[in-house]
């Protein structure tokens, strides 16, 4: 089983290369540039194991450049995580980068994929498509992003849609909420808390500290995303993939403080635009995620 994974050098992404390769039937062709918030030295790091597999080929390209048709060939799965994430960049100047990663690299990515038979096209969405919210959040609610971020991962969704309508590419879209552990992405809360922690330096916090969020461990993440594979009747879904883990963050990170013993000054800022606050997300489609991720253990 041949399967195609963009942003395979990223936090989620090289996770989930590794997660797929324990099945001996696949193969996998991961595509990344490095482009991410992460230092390029770091993201090298992450695919460290994948490239001493003998399943795993690794393609240094950019999406907005390559020739689909080289990589697309024979190809039944693919897997589209690259893009440009992180909510507070995504306003101002770089809004661009997030334009041409999120939206313009899906499309093209979409209208290769409408003259190959695929059995799946997986995209990475986010919870930030929902915006603010409070109490659980079903696959239904409405979207409202609060940041130009969440704009353009919305935007990348509109795009499977009308690519399956149109044109019948087999897409599932599956949405992320805040994903921790380890290899998270240097512009992430736990990554800067836990350095900055170490390094005996203050924390900056956006908003009071009370802003909720579901955090889902990143193996978790990756193999509720790994047993879509498998699923059956999921195409044209919306799936949340979210954690059972929910605080504030002044608790979480009272929690990294305790569990690192160093006792430092917390620093508050004003909320800054574009941070929401979500309180009691629960994804309603994880029950059937982790049914079907133990199919894939199994
Ligand atoms: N980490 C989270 O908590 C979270 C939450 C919700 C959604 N997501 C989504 O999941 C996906 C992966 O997130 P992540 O945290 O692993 O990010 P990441 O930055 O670690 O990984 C993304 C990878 O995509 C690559 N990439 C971006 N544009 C590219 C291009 N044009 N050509 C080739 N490679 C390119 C980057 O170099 C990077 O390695 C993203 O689409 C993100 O929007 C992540």
């Amino acid at each position: 089983m041949k399967i195609l994974v963009t942003g395979c050098g990223g936090f989620i992404g090289s996770h989930l290369c590794e997660k797929l390769l324990e099945n001996h039937n696949v193969n996998i062709v991961g595509i990344d540039t490095f482009i991410g918030p992460t230092p390029e030295s770091i993201s090298r790091q992450n695919l460290k194991n994948l490239l001493l597999h003998p399943r795993f080929r690794f393609v240094e390209e950019n999406l907005e450049t390559i020739n689909w048709e080289a990589y697309l060939q024979d190809v039944e799965y693919v897997y589209h995580l690259a893009g440009m994430p992180g909510v507070r960049s995504s306003w101002g100047s770089d809004f661009q980068k997030y334009v041409i990663n999120n939206i313009d690299v899906t499309q093209r990515l979409l209208e290769a994929s409408k003259h190959v038979p695929l059995k799946k096209f997986i995209y990475s969405s986010t919870s930030s498509v929902y915006g603010e919210t409070v109490g659980k959040v079903s696959e239904n609610a409405r979207t409202e992003p609060l940041s130009p971020y969440g704009i353009t991962k919305l935007t990348g969704e509109h795009l499977c849609h009308v690519y399956r309508k149109s044109f019948g590419v087999p897409t599932v879209i599956v949405r992320y909420f805040t994903v921790y552990g380890p290899r998270q992405r240097s512009d992430m809360a736990f990554h800067r808390f836990i350095k900055n922690i170490i390094q005996g330096k203050p924390i900056t916090i956006f908003g009071d500290g009370s802003q909720t969020r579901d955090f889902t461990f990143v193996h978790d993440c990756v193999k509720a995303t790994a047993s879509v594979l498998y699923a059956d009747g999921v195409i044209g879904e919306i799936i949340n993939i979210g954690g059972k883990e929910r605080a504030p963050y002044w608790i979480s990170l009272r929690k990294w403080r305790n569990l690192l013993v160093i006792r430092r000054k917390w620093f508050l800022r004003k909320k800054q635009s574009g941070s929401r606050s979500i309180r009691g997300r629960i994804s309603t489609k994880q029950k059937n995620c982790s049914l079907i991720s133990q199919k894939l253990i199994s």
